[in-house]
């Protein structure tokens, strides 16, 4: 099977060329001027950006949160990534507090297989890790899981102590792998929320007002400095505010191995969703939460100024009708998560190189190039070069959508809502190929569940981000 991309602008974290590619079978095996190639299938990218697929390193398919479970699964959440020109996720698997690693990364495995459309990875949750089960993370290593998630929030549910923290950060480092950190004081945090519930504060609003930036920036110090002493790479997840952001800052500038990634939610809502009526807050009800809107230009600076490495989308949907009224009556009860999977690219694109805030290098780096090398995928995933996996995004910068859950071409996601209804966004992921397979063909799919392969992973290979 072979495929010519004809005369697009090509577009890397580094280069910006006219060429055309051509790929067979998975792989990219040529990149040139006017390339004089039979192929089976001749796409046209005439004013298109050719450009790597999307790789989402933060997502929660069919998840059990909150009581419930996070609306799309590995195939409705990986199509409708796809749609949104993004060819790779990196998912999380949770470990059940004292049972095997090795147990929950069987349980996502079969969560994936015969459904995925796009390659995947995983991460794993850590919950807890005694001494006696360390030997598991050099072995999840060399299964190609090759970084954890580590909980500082949700006490009595992911929430893990600076023991485990400690414990388990050092086994990384001296494998060679990398810690995500969910950084924010839960402890605190549920104290805040107990008072709350106590005063009979209900409404979606109080999920944010019981969660200060100062908590999220105390978690990223904290977090920081146990990393430090570990000697561990650290990623900080969903990084929300300035606060938090200056953690990163100091520790960078002091030249420790600390990255970290935002979502689309900190880069364009603001706290003034959670006071819409009734109860339609609860549709932003996330964690970290939404903050106030001066925050977005700090974190738009931190992507600038590379203060922040990567957007991911902590895509975690749930359905306001059956799970987020779930809450209805207790803010505390809102499974927390919100849906984005499919709208990161198109949304970093026009916020980001519409508006001039960032290059169109820039933007390859932060929604697939980062990742790929953060999360030892680099260059089989994250660049078009020759012998890289043909996973590649015909994106049209001139066209105008609005995203919503009536419009076809921008809503795939199985939740009954969008948390960007009525965005108007420039750029849109017209084709999107998946190692050499065209899986969206201008909001056609043509894909089969079950396509998508699970990457094993390198190690952490981040040192210059
Ligand atoms: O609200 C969120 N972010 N839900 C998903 C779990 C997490 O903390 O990433
Ligand atoms: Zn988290
Ligand atoms: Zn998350």
């Amino acid at each position: 099977m072979s495929l010519l991309i004809k005369n697009g602008r090509v577009v890397t974290a580094v280069d910006d060329y006219k060429a055309d590619v051509f790929v067979e079978n998975d792989k990219i095996t040529m990149i040139g001027e006017k390339l004089d190639v039979k192929a089976d299938t001749v796409i046209d990218a005439s004013n298109r950006l050719v450009i790597p697929g999307g790789i989402d390193p933060h997502t929660h398919l069919d998840m059990p949160f909150g009581g419930t479970n996070s609306c799309d699964d590995f195939l409705t959440g990986t199509r409708a990534a796809a749609f949104g020109g993004t060819t790779t996720i990196i998912d999380f698997a949770i470990q059940v507090k004292g049972n095997s690693t090795f147990e929950a990364l069987d349980t996502w495995h079969k969560k994936a297989e015969g459904k995925a459309v796009i390659d995947y990875g995983f991460h794993m949750i850590i919950t807890d890790m005694p001494e006696e089960r360390l030997p598991e993370m050099t072995k999840l290593a060399g299964e190609g899981v090759t970084s954890y998630k580590m909980f500082m929030a949700y006490p009595g549910v992911l929430y893990v102590d600076d023991g485990v923290l400690f414990r388990a950060m050092r086994q990384a480092g001296e494998d060679g792998t990398v810690i995500c950190m969910h950084a924010e004081n839960g402890i605190v945090i549920d104290e805040i929320v107990k008072r709350a519930r106590a005063e009979g504060k209900k409404e979606p609003k109080w999920h944010a007002l019981t969660r200060p930036t100062r908590m999220e920036a105390e978690g990223v110090y904290r977090s920081i400095a146990i990393a430090e002493v570990a000697n561990v790479p650290l990623y900080i997840v969903h990084l929300s505010s300035s606060d938090a952001l200056e953690q990163v800052k100091l520790a960078r500038a002091r030249g420790i191995p600390v990255h970290a990634e935002t979502c689309p939610q900190y880069l364009f809502l603001d706290h003034s969703y959670y006071e819409k009526p009734g109860f339609e807050g609860a549709k932003w009800v996330m964690t970290p939460a939404l903050r106030e809107k001066w925050n977005q230009e700090v974190l738009w600076k931190g992507l600038q100024f590379n203060h922040l490495q990567a957007v991911s989308t902590d895509h975690c949907p749930f359905c306001m009708k059956g799970q987020k009224d779930l809450g209805l009556d207790d803010f505390a009860k809102i499974p927390n998560g919100a849906p984005g999977i499919e709208n990161r690219m198109s949304l970093i694109f026009n916020g980001g190189v519409a508006e001039r805030k960032i290059s169109l290098n820039r933007f390859v780096q932060l929604t697939s190039t980062n990742a790929a090398k953060m999360f030892g995928l680099f260059p089989r995933k994250g660049t078009i070069a020759v012998g890289s996996d043909a996973d590649i995004v015909i994106f049209d910068p001139e066209r105008t959508e609005t995203i919503g859950i009536n419009n076809p071409l921008m809503h795939h996601m199985n939740v009954d809502y969008s948390a960007w209804e009525g965005f108007k966004v420039k750029g849109y992921s017209e084709i999107v190929i998946s190692r050499g397979q065209v899986l969206c063909d201008k909001g056609e799919f043509k894909g089969k569940p079950g396509r998508g392969q699970f990457l094993r992973r390198g190690l952490y290979s981040g040192f210059n981000l």
